[in-house]
């Protein structure tokens, strides 16, 4: 698989040795770092990284951005070894990015109870090579909870409607220290969770909001741009004591 750039920054992620565009049609040649279309069009040629493919990997419904992803990696502090698990799965992004750093030797389980939904995050997490460190299940984690022994996960995160009612169930796969993160797109939800939380105990819980800018550099001046600058979510942090 191999990840192009064209002239005007579009990327497009390649399974095949051919690629076809409106700037035409590009053959990819074994080690080239660049390729051109038949009319003429230059093309940049990489191996794709977990961005790349985060970037790139089809998805549907609402799928949770990179700055959301930044802060729950940071704030849960899992690295190589760790054990988690997720719900719901959704296309994979977060999974994805769980299993680049607990890497091989660690271990994410994602539950999603839409079983189309958990195929095409199977089908993504095999497209970063993570299948043998992501395991997706089908599940309705609400009717029927998580599987993990009690005390066994490093750290859990919930993406799901209604995830502030799975909190004593975090609580209970939680290793004493292990970490929560809990993703809602409204305030009242995170409220709830924020409340849930603290009533099951935990400490250090608190609630943030991510806004990023991306600044643009242009001949009569710098300033961020002017495209959408939305709110995606609010994200619940809590560490069970
Ligand atoms: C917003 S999406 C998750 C996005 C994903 N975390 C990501 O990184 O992009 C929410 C997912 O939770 C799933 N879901 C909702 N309730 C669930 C439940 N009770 N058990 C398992 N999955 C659930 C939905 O089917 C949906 O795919």
């Amino acid at each position: 698989m191999k990840v192009l750039i064209d002239e005007r920054g579009r990327k497009y992620l390649v399974e095949g040795r051919e690629l076809h565009t409106k700037q035409g049609i590009v053959r990819i040649e074994d080690d080239a770092h660049r390729a051109s279309s038949h009319l003429g069009h230059s093309f940049v040629v990489l191996d794709p990284d977990i961005v790349d493919i985060y970037e790139k990997m089809p998805r549907a419904g609402s799928f949770m951005l990179k700055k959301d992803i930044a802060l729950i990696l940071a704030c849960l502090g899992v690295g190589a070894g760790k054990t988690v698990v997720d719900a719901g799965a959704g296309s994979g992004a977060l999974a994805i990015f769980l299993g680049n750093v607990v890497g091989p030797g660690g271990r994410v389980v994602t539950y999603e109870r839409n079983r189309d939904f958990a195929e095409r995050a199977e089908r993504n997490l095999g497209l970063a090579g993570l299948q043998g460190v992501v395991e997706v299940r089908v599940r309705d984690v609400l009717d029927d909870g998580f599987d993990e022994p009690d005390s066994s996960a490093d750290a859990v995160t919930l993406d799901m409607k209604e995830s502030w009612k799975m909190i004593s169930e975090a609580k209970r796969v939680l290793r004493r220290g292990g970490r929560t993160a809990i993703y809602t797109v409204y305030v009242e939800h995170a409220r709830a969770a924020h409340e849930a939380l603290l009533k099951e105990g935990f400490a250090e819980v608190r609630t943030i909001e991510t806004v990023t800018r991306e600044m643009e550099f242009r001949r009569q001046g710098s300033r961020p741009k002017t495209g959408r600058v939305g709110h995606s979510g609010y994200l619940t942090f809590g560490r069970k004591v």
